[in-house]
């Protein structure tokens, strides 16, 4: 095939056919294409959507552009996505609770990206923990204790890491076909049996529309359908931080708390029973979502979860005793103090992705590649939407590493907040299911 014939194509407004976007998908990897035909193709996307065939074409043949991997589990292997939000520890209850119920959980996931935050950088806030094993040690992991949160190796969907980069420099990462091809070719690469997806929606969210969210959902929920994974997504609320922290130590101790159910986050629980019910559903260790929500909920309560999160920290490097001590093995913050708002009233709006941005600016994320993360800084004790917030109740406390960033910090989510008169309406947790 010849990549001109396919970009012309796309010029004159007409969808390449599968075989065409399978040979692109693979010659993104093997150099037959140019860094020029990349992003002359992802714009052509931008302008052309695919068909749902050319989608699932243009996935699988990113996903089979790496190592895809395959199990002999005696359970099912299953994995959520997010699409990345604000004091999103799901992954932190899940992926132990799901395995405390007989699933099997290769988790690869990815670091912060933008003002989202990401479960590696957060797991990293353990003293010795390490997100890059080879792929029999993660075998080894998922096999012995049901699950493993680490990152992808250089060899997933090696497609993707290509069109990504051309994409970030060609105007070119908002179109859902590549969105989507992106997410799940390197999802699809993990040989998974079910996947549910945590769309979020809101002004933290990637996707702040509710029609925008729902359209990502329809075409990942198709997507993997058609590559043959059992899929349900779910979009979820991210007009406020899901639970009170944002920063990496900060909210692992937050994950504890509930996963311990020592203080459980509510938001935290409700939305990890729901997608845990909806993998277990999927992947026929439940009858109904709801049935397996209440295993899910069963494991967490029962401590069968904390103790499959203890062995997964100290397989991969962290403390044996985590579970127990984890309040002495977390990062601490040079500065903490609370941030009050200019006036009482209450929280009538909070703009999620400003709050993210200040935890990067504190130290907690990237504003460039290679940046070393202060795990201990961001926000605790964070005031949700219609909460009162007054001089004695400040809109949260800050953690920082030095006076000036926690004085610019303090600034930042001052802004991030509308304070007003009356309480709003509340949105739900979980707007919407989209099932195939
Ligand atoms: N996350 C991904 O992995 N890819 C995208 O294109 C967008 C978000």
């Amino acid at each position: 095939m010849d990549a001109r014939q396919i970009l012309s194509k796309l010029r004159r407004a007409e969808r390449p056919d599968p075989d065409e976007l399978s040979w692109f998908g693979g010659a993104l990897a093997s150099g037959a294409v140019s860094d020029a035909q990349a992003g002359a193709f992802a714009m052509g996307i931008c302008r052309t959507p695919l068909s749902e065939a050319g989608r699932v074409a243009l996935t699988l043949a990113m996903r089979d552009s790496g190592d895809v991997l395959d199990w002999d589990m005696p359970g099912p292997v299953v994995d959520k996505h997010s699409t990345g939000g604000v004091g999103d520890s799901v992954s932190l209850t899940l992926a132990p609770a799901l395995a405390a119920c007989g699933a099997y959980v290769p988790m690869i996931s990815g670091r912060g990206l933008g003002h989202t935050g990401g479960t590696l950088d957060k797991l990293e806030a353990i003293p010795g923990y390490t997100a890059e094993v080879s792929q029999a040690r993660l075998r080894e992991i998922v096999g012995d204790i049901g699950c493993a949160i680490v990152g992808a190796s250089q060899r997933i969907a090696p497609a993707d890491k290509r069109l990504y980069a051309v994409r970030d420099v060609t105007g070119t990462v908002e179109s859902i076909d590549l969105i989507t091809a992106s997410i799940l070719s390197k999802k699809l690469a993990a040989g998974l049996d079910a996947l549910v997806l945590d769309v979020k929606t809101g002004s933290g969210a990637f996707m702040k529309t509710a029609e925008d969210s729902r359209a990502l959902a329809h075409s990942l929920v198709a997507t993997a359908e058609g590559a043959g994974c059992r899929t349900t997504a779910l979009i979820t609320d991210m007009s406020q931080p899901l639970i009170g922290t944002a920063g990496n130590a900060l909210e692992i101790a937050e994950g504890m708390q509930t996963l311990t159910c020592e203080a459980v986050s509510e938001r935290l629980w409700d939305l990890t029973v729901a997608l845990g019910g909806e993998l277990l559903a999927l992947s026929g260790l439940a009858d109904t979502a709801e049935a397996g929500a209440d295993k899910i909920a069963g494991a967490l309560r029962s401590g069968a979860a904390a103790e499959r999160f203890e062995r997964m920290i100290a397989a991969l490097g962290g403390p044996a005793d985590f579970v127990g001590a984890w309040r002495r093995h977390l990062p601490e913050a040079a500065v903490v103090r609370d941030v009050f708002p200019a006036e009482a009233g209450v929280v009538a709006r909070i703009d999620v992705e400003a709050v993210g941005l200040a935890v990067v600016h504190l130290g907690g994320g990237r504003l460039r590649d290679g940046d070393v993360i202060d795990p201990s800084v961001g926000f605790s004790t964070l005031a949700g939407l219609g909460e009162m917030v007054s001089a004695g109740r400040p809109l949260g406390r800050v953690h920082a590493a030095s006076d000036a960033a926690a004085e610019a910090a303090a600034v930042a989510l001052r802004g991030a907040y509308l304070i007003g008169a009356a309480a709003p309406d509340l949105p739900p947790l979980i707007h919407e299911r989209i099932a195939p």
